[in-house]
């Protein structure tokens, strides 16, 4: 039939418009069909449109001055970045967003100043792993998830659970622990607990990322036995017992590639070693080919640039990507986006219930913080009303550390608050002289937008320097002395040893001299660290009868440090990472943060400049108190220590067996001894033989934190020992071996007060897992090894096993 062109259209428009309704009611719908129909309708741009995210939509923010760490204003203003949604297929947008200490979004909208979208700053994840309790992180997840939720938010980006390898790491305080165990338990307590809100989380930076110096381009060289034992561990713990929804990989090169290009990492390990079933996304402008990421499985790259994605059709087009690895990586992704919150239509409030969250957070606050000395019975605060409040961040706490670990709350209770609110009187006189202090210093610095913050951060207040004549008054008029001294750090650089790690002159002046106006009056000094890493302390702690080490401890800080030093709340957390003498005792502190090349820089994103850097872990697997006890170095305060104002017994300490065949139980019994209800956090380390393999002289495996034991009350604890617990990654067989020998059960109130010891005996070694042999270094790694291991020798010797109390 012929027509002419107006009147054809005018005939067949019906026709058309129909079949395209047709089309479009046709077209698989997410949910409705299968994956796999619904790929197979996806044209390639949407596929790559899919996988690469739709990029910061900042209104008034002309590029390159967009933000580096992820800012939206699309659908939830200030979450990090949102992916790709394609309605014809019934395919929202997924919005994520930071971060690990609380729900990161604008608390203003708009400029409308009536309406608030505050969240819980909790505790940082330092605190949290320092409480011990996997069943209160599990909460504060659940807790922390419901903001997630309720804020319109899918995925959170937390948490974050990368090693603290050096103690000037920037981003320590949003981390756990230096040993993978606490790291990977606490992290999938948190996720299980933020998860059940039916929200998702990223679990982050996958891996060895310990450091922020160089953060985007440093190469990370490290001896696959590390790598397994120290710095996946604590991932593979927390995939296996609580599969997050995505992995977020880091900004570092391993053993030369960077991580979200690493076949190995993301596919071979994380998803076939480890059975993981969710999606990979980049950090923030994380890696360099757009490609190779999508091909190492590294499904969705943030937070998205057209150039990604242009690169990506490219690719497919010219043959260098396969349409079926696309479609894998897009596949991955639409599994998430079925389970989330956008997906399943679901009406957010903006109201999560932030009181009730606050009262959560006090309470986790409290539980975490470490009691680090206390002479004489300083503490809990007997017979005092007056106090004299002295350092700074008293009047000004830090609730907890800046970058995209950082919060936008409500509030911070400062520690002045939360005294008064107890019921104590503090010295007006001192308080005026800070706060006028305060006032000025911070009128010097207007406040900065994130990203001037972020790229210029403003210095610290220095700490104000008391008159000695106003400490000897203070001395006379009030019952005792609080000192606070304070510490932040974030993302994008590390911290310094001179006034950082070590304190400053006028802080360890201002230590000193109240001490002896004070000591002078037989009237008592409170140290309070209101730190997220850690500091020097052998220098100065002679001079407090106390030390409260309060962390960050998120929005209610002053309240619930007051719950401590009041005795309102007994003490209970202990260290997850070690406190050096110095900061050259630090295993790592020769090859911190490594050597850069600046004749190779290159400009980088927002026109900043990329250093290529290497670092080499030469300390091993003997980072933390894996090294301080296997080289007999004796740091301030050890892992696993805390104070409690009671004490605790350990006794009958049992094994199942004297050799192990496929599981030994323990059990132990640990009694409060003392006069007040407590918790005890006992940890259970093993010393395995050295045949083959050198060992740390103590590795943890296993923890629990008693209940609230009133005095005189016992509770026996059960820890299972798995041949797993027992192996070392043999990197010649790239397998895990329990080696044949004697093992050393011992039941710890910290890495080196051991109160129980048990022995059991393995006859013949044990192939635990063989892995793959993949990510290997290119150089040779000049590794440190204990001269005299614990090498236990044969099973000759493992007569007569006993149980020994002590
Ligand atoms: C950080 C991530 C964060 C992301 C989005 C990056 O700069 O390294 O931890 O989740 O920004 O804000």
């Amino acid at each position: 039939m012929k027509c002419l062109p107006v009147l054809c259209s005018v005939l067949f428009l019906p026709a058309l418009l129909f079949a395209q309704d047709i089309k479009k009611k046709t077209a698989p719908q997410l949910g409705k069909n299968s994956i796999k129909e619904v790929i197979a309708a996806m044209t390639l741009e949407e596929k790559a449109k899919l996988v690469v995210g739709n990029g910061f939509h900042m209104p008034g923010v002309n590029p390159p001055g967009g933000p580096v760490i992820g800012q939206t204003q699309d659908k939830v203003p200030g979450a990090a970045g949102t992916t790709y949604a394609i309605p014809r297929l019934g395919i929202p947008s997924l919005v994520v967003s930071d971060g690990p200490a609380g729900v990161r979004i604008d608390p203003f909208r708009n400029g409308d100043s009536s309406r608030s979208y505050y969240a819980t700053a909790w505790p940082v994840g330092t605190l949290l792993a320092s409480s011990w309790d996997t069943a209160l992180v599990k909460k504060v997840g659940a807790a922390f998830g419901s903001e997630v939720k309720e804020y319109g938010i899918d995925i959170l980006l937390a948490p974050a659970l990368n090693i603290h390898r050096n103690p000037l790491g920037g981003r320590n305080f949003e981390y756990y622990s230096e040993d993978p165990l606490v790291a990977g338990n606490i992290t999938a307590a948190i996720v299980n607990g933020v998860e059940s809100n039916g929200v998702g989380t990223s679990i982050k930076h996958y891996a060895a990322n310990n450091q922020e110096t160089n953060r985007n381009t440093v190469n990370t060289i490290l001896s696959e036995r590390a790598l397994r034992e120290i710095y996946l561990k604590g991932f593979e713990i927390a995939v296996k017992k609580s599969q997050p929804w995505t992995v977020m990989s880091s900004y570092n090169k391993i053993n030369g590639t960077y991580t979200s290009q690493e076949y190995d990492l993301l596919t071979t390990i994380l998803r076939k070693e480890w059975g993981f079933k969710g999606f990979v996304m980049t950090d923030w402008f994380g890696g360099k080919d757009p490609v190779a990421q999508i091909k190492a499985g590294n499904n969705l790259l943030m937070p998205g640039t057209t150039q990604q994605t242009q690169k990506i059709i490219d690719a497919v087009n010219n043959n260098s990507l396969s349409m079926q690895v696309l479609d894998e990586n897009v596949a991955g992704i639409l599994n998430i986006i079925l389970q989330s919150p956008s997906f399943k239509g679901y009406k957010f409030s903006d109201k999560p219930d932030l009181k009730k969250d606050a009262a959560v957070s006090r309470t986790a606050a409290t539980e975490g913080m470490v009691l680090l000395k206390n002479e004489n019975n300083a503490l809990p605060l007997k017979a005092v009303k007056k106090v004299a409040v002295f350092g700074n961040t008293s009047y000004d706490i830090i609730a907890g550390g800046t970058g995209s670990g950082d919060v936008n709350k409500a509030y911070t209770v400062s520690l002045l608050q939360g005294l008064l609110a107890a019921g104590y009187t503090a010295d007006a006189g001192l308080e005026k002289i800070y706060q006028d202090y305060l006032k000025t210093e911070k009128e010097k610095h207007p406040k900065k937008s994130f990203f001037q913050e972020f790229m210029n951060p403003t210095p610290p207040i220095a700490e104000y320097a008391a008159d000695n004549s106003i400490i000897t008054q203070k001395a006379d008029e009030n019952d005792i002395a609080l000192i606070t001294i304070g510490r932040n750090a974030g993302e994008g650089r590390d911290r310094k040893v001179d006034n950082d790690f070590n304190l400053s002159d006028t802080e360890k002046a201002l230590i000193k001299n109240v001490a002896e106006a004070f000591h002078a009056k037989n009237k008592k000094v409170v140290v309070v660290l209101n730190i997220g890493g850690v500091i020097e302390v052998a220098n100065w702690r002679d001079y407090a009868d106390a030390i409260l080490l309060a962390w960050q401890p998120g929005l209610e800080a002053g309240n619930a440090i007051t719950d401590i030093l009041s005795g309102k709340v007994n003490p209970s957390g202990k260290l997850a990472t070690t406190f050096p003498v110095e900061y050259n005792d630090v295993p790592s502190a020769k090859n911190f943060p490594g050597k850069e090349f600046p004749d190779q820089a290159e400009t980088g994103n927002f026109g900043m400049k990329q250093i290529p850097a290497e670092v080499t872990y030469e300390e091993g697997i003997y980072v933390g108190y894996r090294y301080y006890n296997t080289f007999n170095v004796k740091p301030a305060y050890e892992f696993g220590y805390g104070l409690s104002y009671t004490n605790f017994t350990y006794k009958d300490l049992k094994l199942s067996s004297s050799s192990f065949k496929n599981k030994i139980t323990a059990t132990v019994t640990v009694t409060n001894s003392g006069a007040v209800a407590g918790k005890e956090v006992v940890q259970l380390y093993i010393s395995a033989p050295s045949q083959k393999l050198d060992k740390p002289s103590e590795e943890l495996k296993g923890f629990a934190k008693t209940n609230l034991l009133q005095p005189g009350a016992s509770q026996t604890i059960t820890f299972n020992i798995n041949a797993a617990d027992l192996a070392s990654f043999d990197t010649n067989s790239t397998s895990w071996i329990a080696e044949a020998g004697k093992y050393s059960v011992k039941i710890g109130a910290s890495s080196t007060s051991i109160k129980q010891t048990a022995i059991f005996g393995l006859a013949n070694d044990i192939v635990v897992e063989k892995d793959n042999k993949v990510l290997t270094p290119q150089v040779d790694i000049n590794e440190f090894k204990p001269a005299n291991n614990n090498a236990t020798g044969y099973i000759q010797e493992l007569n007569g096993f006993v149980t020994m109390g002590q």
